[in-house]
């Protein structure tokens, strides 16, 4: 039921999750302010739930494929991505990545929306480890792709959250990663931009190498996309292996 059944399996190992378990403790009253909570805390009150995000969780991704995360809302996909970005420590277990990822996971993480969108490329190009020259001589290619030349001087604070994904994207697509992660913040643009990213994501994935880990409250996109689909469910993974087989599976859950 793990084994990733695809015809990359003889490609050497792009990432590999371990065992994971996320943790997060969550306060087990809800506590109506701060003062609340510090004479709690003071007198030992104060007591947290365990919360699994995601359970014992395991899978290769071999170099190239092209693979959909799935699974309903509040199911740890998001919590997923953010440990194999290296985002999150996992409580338990272990992932291990080969090669650089550009993340694309959560809308504004290295972001400051004081910074004018220039100075925000800048940044966040350098947190993607870009050099200024390198930055430099991109910069029009990236301002044009987000489709945003008339903004580059305004603070980012302006912006919407559209505009700041369009940046994003083109900023972290502009050379081709060893791994693309992509959460659903893509869905914020509109449906032409939404397009253009995945006929970029296409293009990367056709030119060569790149992983890419995907994931879309979109099944079609997922479908049109990837070649395998993981499904997790409420932190545990239910069904990892070719991308129509998973998203039947998926879709007949809700019938
Ligand atoms: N930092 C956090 N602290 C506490 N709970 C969290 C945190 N991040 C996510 N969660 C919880 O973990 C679960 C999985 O969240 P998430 O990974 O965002 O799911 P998905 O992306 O599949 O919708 C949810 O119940 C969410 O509320
Ligand atoms: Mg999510």
């Amino acid at each position: 039921m793990s084994s990733s059944s695809s015809n990359r399996d003889h490609e050497p190992l792009s990432i590999e999750v371990k065992d994971v378990t996320m943790i997060f403790n969550m306060a087990s009253e809800s506590l109506t302010n701060l003062k609340e909570y510090f004479i709690k805390m003071a007198r030992h009150e104060l007591f947290f739930e365990e919360f699994k995000a995601l359970k014992n969780v395991s899978f290769d991704i071999h170099r190239g494929e092209v693979v959909g995360l799935v699974g309903t809302n509040g199911s740890g996909k998001s919590t997923m991505l953010k440990v194999i970005a290296g985002v999150l420590e996992p409580s338990e277990g272990q992932v291990v990545v080969h090669g650089n990822i550009a993340p694309l996971i959560e809308l504004g993480a290295g972001f400051d929306p004081e910074l004018t969108a220039r100075e925000n490329i800048y940044l966040n190009g350098a947190l993607l480890g870009y050099t200024k020259e390198f930055i430099d001589s991109s910069f029009d290619e990236i301002v044009d792709f987000a489709e945003l030349s008339d903004f580059v001087d305004m603070p980012l604070k302006n912006f919407s959250s559209g505009m700041v994904a369009r940046i994003a994207f083109a900023i972290a697509t502009i050379t081709e990663p060893d791994i693309l992660i992509v959460d659903e913040t893509l869905s914020v643009g509109d449906v032409f931009f939404q397009e253009k990213c995945e006929r970029r994501i296409q293009k990367l994935i056709n030119s060569g190498d790149v992983t890419v880990l995907f994931v879309s409250h979109s099944m079609d996109q997922v479908e049109r996309i990837c070649e395998r689909a993981i499904w997790i469910e409420k932190g545990d993974l239910r069904l990892d292996g070719p991308v129509d087989e998973v998203c039947k599976a998926y879709r007949e859950q809700f019938e």
